[in-house]
């Protein structure tokens, strides 16, 4: 039988039929969500963009187009129609949405900074922000990263949310989307906690404070912007099992690899690093009852954040070329999924 099966497979890998292989297939396969960022000024000027998107993901998060500074610009006044044309390419293909995000230091309207120190009337513009845009999707969106960000490795990171309401804004802010939409599954969402360490150590206790008060948080957002030299595998497995010992799902939300800019000789060598992390990290989520969502930050290297940010010291996060050819990350995740062992996902 294992014969026939091998024979089977050299015969469709040779076949051609073996490159119909998507990402999402293999994630399914591993009852695991394949998830990736959109941006929704692409959507309507690139067809490959939207193909492979189509084809690869059934799950989808904009990249930019629900924070705060592009939904309410101005105090009271909101604007959709980006977001909503996100949410609208989604439904099309049959995609679960992810929102991102409701609570953020980042990518604030500039108005406001003006209530810093006011503190009723900064928790009347928390809640109506929330209650507003969960509001305006409700029943369209399945997943919100609620809070994005809020910990830092020695405690409550200092932003207007912390230094004007206290940490009790973490809480509210759940309990504000929650009551928005009941249906939605919400996700305190941050960097560089997937592995055990300081900072992983007090989202830990800050999750199991929520969970105990009886927050309406059920998910853990690690977002895993990680660079070629990987990250330490058997920590990120048991901080898996640790987040789910709470009773939380885990969803790896904005994954990358950045690689240094380089000659030829040595990228080739960085995109087969990059392959086998994204194949570990692949793995290790199949594997784990409690991952239920892989998702990269974008999907092709033609939109990335990574070398406006890094000063274009780094490049190719990702796992299409920016011509959209299938990059070894690509068959890297394939792999890792294909290659997991067994699991009970329920
Ligand atoms: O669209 C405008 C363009 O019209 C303008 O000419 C240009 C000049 O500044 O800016 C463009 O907007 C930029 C936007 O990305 C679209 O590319 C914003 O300035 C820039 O701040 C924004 O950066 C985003 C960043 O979050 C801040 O919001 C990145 O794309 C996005 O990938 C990044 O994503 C974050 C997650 O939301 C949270 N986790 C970390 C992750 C990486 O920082």
């Amino acid at each position: 039988m294992k014969g026939l099966l091998t024979s089977l497979f050299i015969f469709l890998l040779f076949s051609g039929a073996a490159s119909s292989q998507t990402l999402k297939s293999s994630a399914e396969y591993r009852k695991v969500l394949m998830g990736t960022a959109v941006r929704a000024y692409a959507l309507p000027i690139d067809k490959r963009y939207r193909n492979t998107l189509a084809q690869n993901f059934n799950k989808i998060t904009p990249e930019n187009d629900m924070k705060m500074a592009r939904v309410q610009p101005t105090e009271g006044v909101f604007t959709f129609a980006k977001a909503d044309s996100v949410v609208e390419f989604a439904r099309k293909n049959s995609m679960l949405i992810h929102g991102h995000t409701l609570v953020w230091h980042q990518e604030m309207p500039s108005w406001v900074e003006r209530y810093r120190g006011n503190a009723p009337a900064l928790e009347k513009i928390l809640k109506s922000h929330i209650q507003t845009v969960v509001g305006h999707y409700k029943g369209k969106v399945q997943y919100w990263d609620v809070v994005n960000e809020a910990i830092e490795r020695h405690g409550y990171r200092n932003t207007i949310w912390y230094d004007t309401l206290g940490k009790d804004f973490i809480r509210r802010a759940f309990i504000y989307a929650h009551n928005a939409d009941p249906a939605a599954k919400l996700i305190y969402n941050d960097y560089d906690i997937a592995t055990e360490n300081q900072k992983s150590k007090k989202v830990l206790s800050l999750l199991s404070r929520l969970r105990k008060a009886g927050t309406p948080v059920c998910a853990v957002g690690l977002q895993m912007h990680i660079s070629e030299n990987g990250i330490n595998y058997g920590s990120f497995r048991r901080m898996i099992q640790k987040y789910a010992s709470l009773g939380l799902e885990v969803h790896i939300t904005e994954m990358d690899v950045k690689i240094k800019k380089a000659d030829e000789k040595t990228t080739v060598r960085s995109l087969e690093k990059q392959k086998v992390i994204y194949k570990k990290i692949a793995r290790i989520c199949a594997e784990s009852p409690a991952c239920k969502s892989f998702t990269t930050w974008g999907f092709t290297d033609k939109y990335t954040w990574i070398p406006g940010f890094t000063g274009g010291r780094y490049h190719k996060p990702l796992l299409f070329t920016e011509s959209y050819a299938r990059k070894p990350s690509f068959y890297g995740v394939i792999d890792g999924f294909r290659k997991a062992q067994p699991m009970d996902k329920r």
